[in-house]
């Protein structure tokens, strides 16, 4: 199916003749749509005239650019020193098993959740945490991540 550019036509043409775009009009398009894929920023390339190598670069450089689509709920695990010495490492794997996620993916097949591991999410004297949307969990242990993860399968 053709995918529906026109919000991303509306975005660029708030940028054309502009200069030092290319970062900030990537965010906005990718708040548009809610990733960069490959077609759309295809589409972006030729409908500004900018390099497509250009835009990949950037794109793949960046970490706040997201190459693929997201779950309906992220699941932020803290990896950051205070969470990684109370077992950061058995939290993910509880999660990874608890979402029965694929090998080299971190989004459910249902595209429900998307897991992303995270520096420090500012909240260590409840190591270890992770956070879903914007609620936090803390103080966890491997055996409470699948009740946590039931009251957001809907
Ligand atoms: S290290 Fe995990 S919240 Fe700070």
């Amino acid at each position: 199916m053709e995918q529906d550019y026109s919000k991303v036509d509306a975005i660029l043409a708030s940028y054309r003749g502009k200069k030092g775009i290319l970062i900030p009009m990537l965010q906005e398009v990718q708040n548009e749509m809610g990733y960069l894929s490959r077609d759309c920023m295809k589409y972006v390339a030729k409908a500004m005239q900018i390099p497509a190598a250009e835009i990949f670069g950037v794109a793949t450089f960046y970490s706040m650019f997201r190459l693929k689509q997201q779950g309906k709920h992220i699941v932020r695990v803290c990896k950051g020193t205070a969470c990684h010495v109370s077992d950061a490492d058995g939290i993910k794997s509880a999660l990874v098993e608890a979402l029965k996620l694929p090998k080299d993916e971190n989004t459910t097949e249902d595209m429900m959740f998307t897991l992303m591991e995270v520096a420090c999410l500012g909240c260590c004297s409840l190591a270890p945490v992770i956070m879903i949307d914007d609620m936090t969990f803390g103080k966890l242990v491997p055996e409470a991540i699948p009740a946590i993860l039931d009251k957001f399968r809907f």
